[in-house]
């Protein structure tokens, strides 16, 4: 039995949409440790782009790369999928962590997250947005608006613990040091990423495999757009407000409608019923393990996800040769 109809998205996406990362995964994984961040970033997008075109779906994608003229692929408004209904709203991210990749560090990831048609959020010009994003069990108590102890000690509260025992993981950027001072002096455990927010408020929506609770900050408001539709095929919570730059970027916000007092919760930024995202490890991180290659084959984890069901798949996939060698050659140096 299905839940498909020609316009809502079947459950067999689900499985669609994890080929995409993977192959995303694979062929940014023979980039680990090089150095070289676009590449990584564009073989990425290649081996995306190629299996997104078998997959079956209208889509749009509303999170991509930038746009048109600055990305010759997964532009913001292109069409993605082989065209057949349901019609979708897609966020893709091939490689969240291009520098963790470049530099092979932990918790870079591929990652696709799709909903009904016109159900996401656009962030036009916002690049960044203050976020919070935590699991089910916290879900109802963490507020953006409330300061960032009156957080920790609900979330202390609502687990039954000491606020000591509250694992946070942070952006470790100097626009994030008051609130690090702050999650400090009301005695969280604050973890500080280099990059990479998205795989953290995976990790955060999943508290007792992780150990960690919240992720908090400014970061990209793409990701946090992915982070919500996490959130809502998990059952936890994301919730944001954006964070312009400079005057010059509000006023290009406000001037465009947005409204910076607002505070986005998770359905504003992915509204949709019918919501899927599928991630694969592209380095090795809290939840997924990293792309390994071994002798011409390779081996990928991951996890994939949906609203309509609740189900949460984790994905471990051996890949042939041939497959290893169509999506992701080994590189000639
Ligand atoms: P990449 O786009 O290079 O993969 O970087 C991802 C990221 O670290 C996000 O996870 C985060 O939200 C954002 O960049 C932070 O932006 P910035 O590096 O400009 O502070």
């Amino acid at each position: 039995m299905t839940d498909a109809s020609p316009s809502t998205p079947g459950r067999d996406l689900a499985l669609e949409l994890v080929r995409v990362t993977e192959v995303a995964a694979l062929s940014a994984g023979r980039w680990i440790g090089r150095g070289r961040k676009e590449d990584a970033d564009q073989a990425a997008v290649d081996a995306m782009r190629l299996m997104l075109d078998t997959v079956s779906m209208a889509g749009t994608v509303v999170i991509g790369e930038g746009e048109k003229d600055e990305a010759p692929m997964l532009y913001n408004g292109e069409s993605v999928g082989n065209g057949q209904p349901p019609e979708v709203d897609v966020a893709v991210d091939p490689v969240e962590g291009t520098r963790l990749t470049a530099l092979g560090q932990p918790n870079a990831i591929a990652v696709i997250a799709v909903s009904e048609s016109g159900t996401m959020f656009f962030p036009g010009p916002a690049v960044y947005m203050d976020k919070i994003a935590c699991g089910p069990k916290l879900a109802d108590v963490v507020d953006i608006s409330a300061s960032p102890g009156e957080n920790i000690r609900r979330a202390a509260e609502a687990k039954g613990v000491q606020p000591s025992e509250i694992t946070v993981i942070v952006l470790d950027r100097d626009r994030n040091t008051g609130l690090i001072d702050d999650l400090r002096v009301c005695g969280a455990k604050v973890n500080l990423i280099g990059d990479g927010d998205v795989a953290p408020a995976i990790a955060a929506a999943r508290p007792d495999e992780t150990g960690v609770d919240l992720m908090m900050g400014i970061g990209g408001t793409p990701e946090g757009v992915i982070a919500a539709a996490v959130a809502r095929c998990l059952g936890g919570t994301l919730q944001g407000v954006l964070w312009p730059r400079t005057v010059e970027e509000r006023g290009k916000l406000v001037d465009a409608g947005y409204d910076l007092d607002r505070v986005l919760d998770t359905k504003d930024l992915v509204g949709g019923e019918s919501v899927f995202v599928a991630a694969t490890g592209i380095t090795n991180g809290a939840m997924l393990r990293g792309v390994q290659f071994k002798d011409g084959g390779a081996s990928t984890d991951s996890i994939v996800m949906r609203t309509g069901s609740g189900t949460v798949r984790r994905t471990q996939a051996e890949h042939m040769p041939d497959k290893v060698k169509e999506f992701a050659p080994p590189i000639a140096f």
